[in-house]
């Protein structure tokens, strides 16, 4: 797509935006909900992972990018923080290491987004793990579906990236036909894991607010916020992949020509 506009500035606004939902997440289930655990007699710890993984490990580790130019000008903790992050790359790494040999970016790309993946499936047998042992019934809201969906698909996106772009590798001429493919539905499943993740914030704060805390109280904002941010963040990623890592690259799209 010929934006007109290079990925990097995006990927600075994306990692600004990741460390405030990371943040605002787990203040959210550690100050307000309690703390996070796997085995405990207070079954809503165990779901608090759900929420942490689920955004943390599963959304931003997906997605996040390396802070290597934007750390000349940013505070010192921040450059810290996003030095952390720039090891966390996934969907961004193609533009955020413009530079790094391409085999290493692949290499990258494939090994974040299995570990995505796994802490993904960990976040979701938490949630699981919560439902059954205080008896609620498993798989009944569009979230929960969506949320199946999502990671299925995620995995399949694995598989096939995998096997066509890594080992055994497609022939040259099926890998160059498949790339735009797998980069579309990369994008498709990544704006579903948003989608999903925005319903999963609805739905909890429903729940909390039906049993009584504050509509307007500051944990309510709190929830509401953090959904947002994540919304700008998710916008913010989407962009600095569609958009291409130099301005004199070729552009993917080019308008029909006339007779
Ligand atoms: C892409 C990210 C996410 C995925 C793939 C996902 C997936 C799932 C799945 C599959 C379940 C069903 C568990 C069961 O039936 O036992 C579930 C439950 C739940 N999730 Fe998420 N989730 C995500 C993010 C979030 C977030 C950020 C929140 C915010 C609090 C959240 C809140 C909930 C709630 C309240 C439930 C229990 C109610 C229900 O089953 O719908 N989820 N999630
Ligand atoms: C669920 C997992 C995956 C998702 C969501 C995903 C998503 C994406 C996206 C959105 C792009 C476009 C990036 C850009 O143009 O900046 C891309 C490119 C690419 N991906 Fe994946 N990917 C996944 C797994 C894999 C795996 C396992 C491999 C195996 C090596 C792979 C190999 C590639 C390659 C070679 C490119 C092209 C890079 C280039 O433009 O030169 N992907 N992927």
């Amino acid at each position: 797509m010929g934006l007109g506009v290079r990925a990097a500035p995006f990927t600075y606004v994306a990692h600004a935006l990741a460390v405030v939902a990371a943040a605002m997440v787990l203040y959210w289930c550690i100050h307000f909900r309690g703390g996070l655990a796997f085995e405990a007699a207070n079954k809503n710890l165990i779901f608090n992972v759900h929420p942490v993984l689920m955004l943390i490990g599963f959304i931003i580790l997906g997605s996040e990018g390396n802070a290597e130019n934007s750390s000349t000008f940013l505070p010192r903790g921040f450059s810290f923080v996003c030095k952390i992050l720039s090891i966390l790359a996934a969907i961004m790494v193609y533009k955020v290491l413009p530079t790094v040999n391409h085999d290493t970016t692949k290499l990258i790309h494939l090994i974040l987004h299995a570990i995505a993946l796994v802490l993904g499936a960990v976040g979701i047998y938490c949630a699981f793990k919560n439902h059954n042992e205080t008896g609620i019934a498993n798989l009944y809201s569009l979230h929960s579906w969506l949320g199946i969906g999502t990671i299925s698909l995620y995995g399949i996106q694995w598989i096939f990236g995998f096997l066509a772009f890594f080992f055994p590798k497609a022939a040259p001429n099926v890998r160059k036909s498949a790339l735009p493919w797998h980069a579309l539905l990369g994008i498709f499943v990544y704006i579903l894991a948003l989608a999903t993740a925005e319903l999963g914030f609805l739905e909890k704060l429903t729940f909390l607010q039906s049993s009584g805390i504050d509509k307007y109280g500051p944990e309510s904002f709190l929830v509401n916020f953090t959904a947002l941010v994540v919304v700008l963040f998710g916008a913010s990623v989407v962009v600095a992949v569609v958009a291409p890592a130099r301005l004199e690259e070729p552009q993917g799209y080019a308008p029909i020509p006339e007779n």
